[in-house]
């Protein structure tokens, strides 16, 4: 999954790689730009282009021609204004780069609300420095857009998060008790079992639960308070890069279990005491089982 990127130091500017406040502010507006023309195609597209095309992990991870299409355009526009960069896309993988910089996208995130005429699925385009993967990667900026709502999240590395131009900072979140938690599940038949388990565990310990269906836009939800909480076992790089961003910009803590850091393997977003303690419930309901 890793991209072969060398790994980016810190600049004065706080910035990994030496990037200046500037560049980044470029990096987002050019993320945000893509996000947006996706997100036109794909809308536009749906009813004539938005159907099952293709299968991935199981029968029920599906591809549409416009997760294919909306990737490509975004490819080309990169590719265009940014040849020295690397790419990992959802549905192409890994084109590599020498600037030590990798694009990290999903088209369409939450593609079977895509398919059903749910509107609840986003374009996410995130660039980051170093690995192209949690733990060690460092998200420099990223856009989180919903092409029905057109609400649209950015946020820039130690610049702060923003919805629709308006910055964005997480509430202080409640005890878990009265926590509203989102989360999602993945696509094996035995993963899920595993994640029911978890879910029957928590649900009499929180206000309520949720899946939406996007974790891009869960974790923008939990940015914009809209969601106390989010967890995910098994979350793909291209899922989760820009949302976490927006997230970790507004003030929302990212951990693991155990101690651990956000990883693939468990992300928990919210804020801080509340992360704490919703890790610790996840890790008493073995949403980690051993390898
Ligand atoms: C999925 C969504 C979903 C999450 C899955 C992801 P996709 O992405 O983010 O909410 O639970 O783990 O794979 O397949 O729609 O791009």
């Amino acid at each position: 999954m890793s991209a072969a990127v060398p790994p980016a130091a810190e600049g004065a500017s706080g910035l990994p790689g030496g990037l200046s406040p500037q560049e980044a502010d470029a990096l987002v507006a050019l993320a945000e730009r893509a996000a947006r023309a996706a997100g036109e195609l794909v809308r536009a597209g749906r009813a004539e282009h938005g159907a099952v095309t293709a299968t991935k992990s199981s029968r029920t991870d599906v591809v549409t021609a416009m997760d294919t299409a909306a990737e490509q355009l975004i490819r080309d526009l990169l590719r265009a204004e940014r040849p020295q960069d690397a790419v990992l896309g959802e549905e192409g993988g890994t084109t590599g780069g020498t600037s030590g910089l990798t694009w990290v996208l999903d088209p369409i995130d939450g593609t079977v609300n895509y398919v059903y005429g749910i509107p609840a699925y986003a374009v996410s385009v995130a660039v980051v420095a170093g690995e192209p993967a949690p733990p060690h990667w460092q998200p420099v900026a990223g856009c989180v857009h919903n092409p029905e709502t057109g609400e649209t999240w950015t946020a820039v590395r130690g610049a702060g998060a923003r919805l629709d131009g308006e910055p964005v900072v997480a509430a202080a979140g409640p005890p878990l008790a009265e926590a509203l938690v989102g989360t999602g599940f993945g696509y094996t038949a035995q993963r899920r079992q595993e994640q029911a388990g978890v879910v029957a565990h928590l649900l009499p310990r929180v206000r309520d639960v949720r899946r939406i269906g996007s974790a891009a836009l869960d974790l923008c939800a939990v940015a914009s308070g809209r969601l106390d909480a989010f967890y995910e076992r098994g979350l793909n790089p291209w899922d989760a890069a820009a949302g976490w961003l927006v997230a970790a910009e507004a003030g929302v803590a990212l951990v693991g279990l155990d101690g651990a850091g956000a990883s693939q393997e468990m992300l928990v977003a919210a804020a801080p005491r509340l992360a704490e303690e919703l890790a610790a419930e996840l890790f008493r309901a073995g949403a980690l089982p051993p390898v």
